[in-house]
């Protein structure tokens, strides 16, 4: 405050001065030109005193105005200087926040690219899922397919299975005798196998030499019959029911082993009944030890 009063006397002395140098050193022009009231109680009370006195106390009255002034001045700058302060921060703060903008846009613009990446990498792996789903789906399907194949197959095996269980098991054969010659004989006569050497099913009878099928189908019927003595003829015939279907002989004249042997598939109904016959004075030969003359059959499918 006192440096600014010095101031405002600085500011004001080249004006005093002036007003002297105007009126060449007349306080009373300088007294007038401020007004008479004040002169006047200035002269009243200071009576007897120079004319100079009222002019300092109007001068410093106009200081005092002019310093509170300047106080007015002084607080409306201090004022302007706080709001400007007040601007410069905000300023400052919004620089600093507009630095934080660019900084956060930076950041963002940065997190926005990863987001990005991320979101194509998230796509790129639902892409692979789906492709994974579809191919599992597939497998899953052709599991399906392969299960469903699988259960015909094993429908199939089972059913196979039964039809193997359940199909009826038959096969013989037999020899005809441990006792050597059989025959010759005056009639036809039917050749009795009595030494089983299988029968499966036991639709061979060793007591009458017939073989009875248990189910309808193909069977294969084949013999053996050999002759020793001579001069002899050998030979056999096959009986389906009553009719012959094979016949076949042979001449031994010189008493050597003589060998017959023939087969054939037949249809047979179930009951049906198959033998072998000997014809009329002929002779065959047979021993456990060789089994030379044999008879066998077996059912190759029912029908
Ligand atoms: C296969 O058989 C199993 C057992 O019977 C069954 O559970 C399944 O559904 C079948 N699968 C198919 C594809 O038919
Ligand atoms: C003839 O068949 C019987 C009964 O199967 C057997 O014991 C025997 O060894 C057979 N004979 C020969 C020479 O194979």
């Amino acid at each position: 405050m006192r440096g600014a009063v010095a101031l405002l006397v600085l500011l004001l002395c080249p004006s005093g001065t002036w007003t002297q140098g105007e009126s060449g050193g007349d306080r009373e022009s300088l007294v007038e030109s401020h007004g008479t009231e004040d002169t006047e109680t200035t002269s009243k009370q200071t009576t007897g005193q120079t004319i100079t006195t009222p002019d300092i106390w109007g001068e410093v009255e106009e200081l005092r105005d002019m310093v509170d002034n300047l106080g007015t001045v002084v607080l409306e700058q201090r004022q302007k200087l706080r709001n400007m302060e007040k601007q410069v921060e905000r300023r400052w703060r919004e620089k600093r926040s507009r630095g934080a903008e660019a900084r956060l846009e930076s950041e963002n613009a940065a997190m926005g690219a990863r987001l990005s990446a991320s979101e194509r990498e998230v796509e790129e792996l639902q892409r692979m899922n789906a492709a994974l789903e579809a191919r599992v789906t597939d497998s899953e399907n052709g599991n399906t397919a392969l299960e469903a194949r699988l259960n015909a197959s094993e429908g199939m095996v089972e059913k196979l299975r039964r039809e193997n269980a359940d199909r009826p098991k038959v096969a013989f054969s037999a020899g005809l005798t441990n006792d050597g010659h059989v025959g010759p004989f005056n009639s036809i006569t039917t050749l009795v196998y009595r030494r089983v050497i299988t029968n499966i099913g036991k639709a061979y009878n060793p007591n009458t030499g017939v073989f009875t099928a248990p189910v309808r189908g193909l069977y294969y019927i084949r013999f053996t019959a050999m002759g020793l003595k001579g001069p002899q003829s050998i030979g056999a015939y096959i009986y389906h029911n009553d009719k012959s279907v094979m016949f076949n002989h042979q001449n031994n004249d010189n008493g050597r082993n003589r060998f017959l042997s023939n087969a054939l598939t037949l249809e047979l109904e179930a009951g049906d009944v198959v033998y072998m016959r000997l014809p009329v004075n002929q002779e065959l030969y047979d021993e456990k030890s060789s089994n030379y003359s044999t008879f066998s059959g077996f059912l190759l499918f029912p029908m």
